[in-house]
């Protein structure tokens, strides 16, 4: 059998879990170290899953420094993205990197630049990529079906729910809703129309539900925000509008709307809706296409497409295949700077309270 892909684990958190469980199911892959900077996490952690003999590290360099590992996955919260995927580039290793990229634009160019330079790949854990539903919004937009696309709107919906743990710490996560939630919505529409270069943004953010006691019992600590709202232009003159809630007095905040000048496409969430659930990871309770035949207006209701496998494990199988081939990044970085420049704009247009202009560099 062909040697196996040494693999290092970077934060030994939640979402570890979900990588580690990919990573055992596989028997052309090896976890042979794991990293965390809270003591005794990692030993904990790599323990648990039966990987006795990996070493455990007290911080992202001491793994990093190691030649003998291929690849990562970083697991860390989000403040902790851009240092972590740079110092594993910079010693080498391809690196599957949590969502969301990073945290500002300026980050995401310098992981950019540290990958340019690696020669290696990095993909960013988009999961609900590999949802059939919402693989096949893509190929139905692919198809040209709906004409040009001017518009979209996209939602990330959830009456009461906020994460809590490290998500609602500014230090560790530096935003809410708008670019935990936020990203995936991103991801999916922006994705799901080939990814045009965004433009302009502006944006709004609140905490009404996460700082009132009455609603979060964690209210002290919370200081990220709960809710956003923004107005994207993207290059061809299309319009993404965009509505994310953690938190909020309404069941839904937007279904996924696409209007073409031949047709319109629309995935609707689950109704009533879940208080968790949420459209942007593929949870998609209907599927239709609004259009004329004979001159009239119809709607076409589409079959939905089970996902009969787990797609956390297709994202880490991605990534393990394109470094065993030699492939490109599943997720490649060169589309989701974009993603992060809008959340970037979004920050700084909700705290400045106007229009931001996107500037991004060649890299
Ligand atoms: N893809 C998904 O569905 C999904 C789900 C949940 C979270 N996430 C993302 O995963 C990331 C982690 O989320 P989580 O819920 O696991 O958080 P978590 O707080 O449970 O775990 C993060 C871990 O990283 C460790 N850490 C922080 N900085 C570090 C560093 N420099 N070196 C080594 N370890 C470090 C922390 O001590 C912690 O144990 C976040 O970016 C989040 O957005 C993705």
């Amino acid at each position: 059998m062909a040697e196996k892909l040494r693999i290092g684990i970077i934060g030994t958190g939640g979402i570890a879990h979900s990588h580690a469980n990919a990573y055992k199911s596989f028997d052309d892959v090896e976890v042979v170290a794991g990293a965390d900077i809270i003591p005794g996490k990692a030993r904990k952690f790599l323990d648990e899953f039966g990987w006795t003999d990996a070493a455990a590290y007290e911080d992202c360099e001491s793994l990093c420094k190691r030649d003998d590992i291929d690849a990562v996955s970083i697991c860390t919260y989000n403040t902790q993205h851009a240092c972590c995927a740079i110092a594993a580039l910079e010693s080498g290793k391809h690196v599957l990197l949590e969502k969301p990229m990073c945290v500002t634009l300026q980050e995401g160019i310098d992981i950019m630049k540290a990958e340019k330079k690696s020669g290696k790949i990095l993909t960013v854990g988009f999961q609900p990529r590999y949802n059939n539903n919402c693989r096949k919004i893509k190929r139905i937009v692919d198809s040209g079906e709906l004409g040009k696309v001017y518009y979209v709107q996209i939602g990330g919906s959830r009456r009461r729910g906020i994460p809590g743990r490290t998500f609602i710490d500014a230090d560790k996560a530096a935003f809410g809703a708008i670019g935990d939630l936020g990203c995936y919505s991103l991801d999916l529409s922006l994705n799901s129309i080939g990814y045009p270069k965004p433009l302009t943004v502006s944006a709004y953010t609140s905490d009404y539900f996460g700082k009132n006691p009455k609603y979060y019992s964690e209210a002290d600590r919370f200081s990220v925000d709960d809710f956003s709202a923004a107005f994207i232009r993207l290059e061809g003159d299309i319009i993404l509008d965009y509505r994310m809630a953690w938190a909020m007095h309404m069941d839904i905040c937007s279904d996924f709307v696409i209007l073409g000048t031949d047709a319109g496409l629309k995935a609707t969430a689950p109704h009533p809706n879940p208080l968790w659930g949420s459209i942007i990871s593929g949870d998609i309770s209907g599927l239709y296409i609004m259009h004329d035949k004979g001159g009239e207006p119809v709607t076409t209701q589409l079959s939905l497409e089970a996902t009969n496998y787990n797609i956390f494990t297709m994202k880490v199988r991605d990534f393990v295949d394109a470094v065993k081939t030699g492939g490109k990044a599943p997720i490649p970085t060169s589309q989701i700077i974009y993603n992060q420049a809008i959340i970037d704009a979004m920050v700084t247009s909700a705290k400045e309270r106007c229009e931001i202009r996107i500037e991004i560099p060649e890299i």
